[in-house]
């Protein structure tokens, strides 16, 4: 089979930041009445992986497959249309795939009206996407994260003609309004504001997978809030890859404290965000947290690190002292704020000491949860470049012991729990035990309790009787 590119990855161009005005469209396809018309009576399965970002493009995906008349299956093998959407953000995600792709591709081998797609973060990465080709002749289409308003003429160029379609195109991005969208929850929902990122950690891949930082309109974002409202939602998240630099990009006097406010004033039960860098978080945003009940007190604020030297070889704008002081004003004008953070140990060269202002740290804002990573290398970065002279066993070594140290706090503030009754959005039954429901207290605590499958979507009063260090159980109040 011949393979026609109509574009491919370039991580020169993916790094491109002059600045030009934001590029807003709205959706169209051109054979949206042909493909519907291949797409009657037939099924699509879709995995993806990684981050918040991949499941709200997952969720459009989703919208516009089923626009076509495609119903969603969880069966591979009785699908018309797989895809897997994938991330690149370290190298075992990137395992994940490859280990998935090898388990799928018999099916297209066994039936090639199949369209088997790889889209997402990993095919925006020149030399992984050409392993790709070169390793998976069953793929026969290759999409980026820039292409997903274009799914339609990509899936109807793949099942018309006799090619293996790469459409990858690196370049800044556009705002694309008006895309379907088939949510994965109905009284919870994504909710993205701004696409991008600008920031250029020294090892990290997104903004070359992602593009620039693009805002979406504040009344665009007002009008998708809305309708959540009006359909009854009990939870928002805000999306962003830095939410704190919303309109930044923009000429409309918005910045994200606006956003916070006016969806709070629109009376959504729950509003989360997620993720903010220390380095733009605003005073303003933080006086807007504390301001509004449906605002939850929680901030996910990424460190990475302790050390102050470490932060500088990582581009990532503040120190340890700057990170500090911007959480005593986060503690000291939100009471019962729960924080999070993301960490990565072992980046290159980091010393015991680096390692050990790590630790410090960690003890000193004690965090109510958070994700721990292990450096891993991503081609075209910065740090990709830098020779390590850190073993692997180090790295894992100082990755135990730091979630030791997160532990501690984690659990002391777990039993603080108990005895107390808290709201929970519950979620649906629990995936460790089949009698029990679980749901998400405001802080964003896991909870279990005993109670009845119609209780999904709606906020109730559990008294909390057990703490675990990653969960709670209780028991339902007046129910
Ligand atoms: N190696 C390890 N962790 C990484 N992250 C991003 N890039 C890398 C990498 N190359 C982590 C950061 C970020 C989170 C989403 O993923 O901690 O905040
Ligand atoms: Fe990556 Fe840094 Fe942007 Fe987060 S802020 S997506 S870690 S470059």
């Amino acid at each position: 089979m011949k393979t026609k590119i109509i574009h491919a990855p370039d991580l020169a161009k993916a790094r491109n930041r002059t600045k030009e005005e934001t590029i807003f469209l709205s959706s169209s396809s051109k054979h949206f009445e042909e493909m519907k018309k291949l797409a009657t009576g037939k099924k699509y399965f879709i995995h993806t992986y990684g981050c918040q970002a991949n499941i709200r493009d997952e969720e459009t995906m989703r919208g516009v497959l089923e626009s076509l008349g495609y119903e969603r299956s969880f069966v591979p093998s009785e699908s018309d249309v797989i895809i897997l959407n994938t991330c690149a953000v370290r190298e075992n995600a990137e395992d994940k795939v490859y280990g998935e792709i090898g388990n799928l591709k018999k099916l297209r081998k066994q039936n090639k009206s199949i369209t088997f797609a790889i889209c997402g973060c990993v095919v925006e990465q020149p030399e992984i996407l050409d392993l790709l080709m070169t390793k998976f002749p069953e793929i026969n289409l290759f999409f980026g994260t820039h292409e997903i308003h274009l799914l339609v003429d990509l899936l109807y160029q793949a099942k018309t003609e006799d090619v293996r379609l790469v459409c990858v195109e690196s370049k800044k991005g556009e705002v694309v309004e008006g895309l379907p969208t088939s949510r994965n929850n109905s009284y919870k929902a994504f909710v993205n504001i701004i696409y991008g990122c600008d920031k250029f950690c020294t090892y990290c891949i997104v903004p070359y997978t992602r593009g620039k930082e693009r805002s979406r309109k504040f009344s665009d974002i007002m009008e998708e809030v809305r309708e959540l409202k009006k359909a009854n939602y009990q939870e928002i998240t805000f999306l962003g890859q830095n939410v704190n630099a919303y309109g930044k990009d923009l000429d409309e006097g918005h910045d994200f404290a606006d956003v916070l406010e006016e969806a709070a004033k629109m009376g959504i039960p729950r509003i989360r965000f997620t993720t903010s860098h220390p380095w733009d978080f605003s005073s303003k945003m933080i006086d807007v947290i504390a301001k509004y009940d449906n605002i939850m007190k929680c901030i996910h604020l990424p460190v990475q690190s302790g050390s102050s030297e470490v932060l500088r070889l990582m581009g990532r704008r503040y120190s340890r002292e700057d990170y500090l002081r911007l959480v005593k004003e986060m503690r000291d004008k939100i009471p019962g704020l729960s924080l999070s953070t993301d960490i990565i140990v072992g980046f290159p060269n980091e010393t015991e000491e680096q390692f050990d202002e790590t630790l410090t740290l960690v003890d000193e804002v004690k965090y109510e949860s958070a994700f721990t990573f292990i450096y891993s290398p991503r081609k075209g970065t910065p740090a990709a470049k830098l020779v390590d002279n850190i073993t692997y066993e180090t790295k894992s070594r100082r990755f135990k012991e730091l979630v030791k140290h997160l532990e501690v706090h984690i659990e002391k503030d777990a039993a603080k729990y108990i005895g107390n009754t808290y709201k929970v959005l519950v979620d649906g039954v629990s995936k460790t035990d089949s009698n029990m429901l679980s749901g998400y207290t405001e802080s964003n605590k896991l909870v279990h309790f005993k109670g009845d499958e119609s209780l999904v979507g709606k906020i109730v009063d559990v008294k909390i009787t057990e703490s675990h260090t990653y969960s709670l159980i209780g028991e339902l109040v007046n129910g």
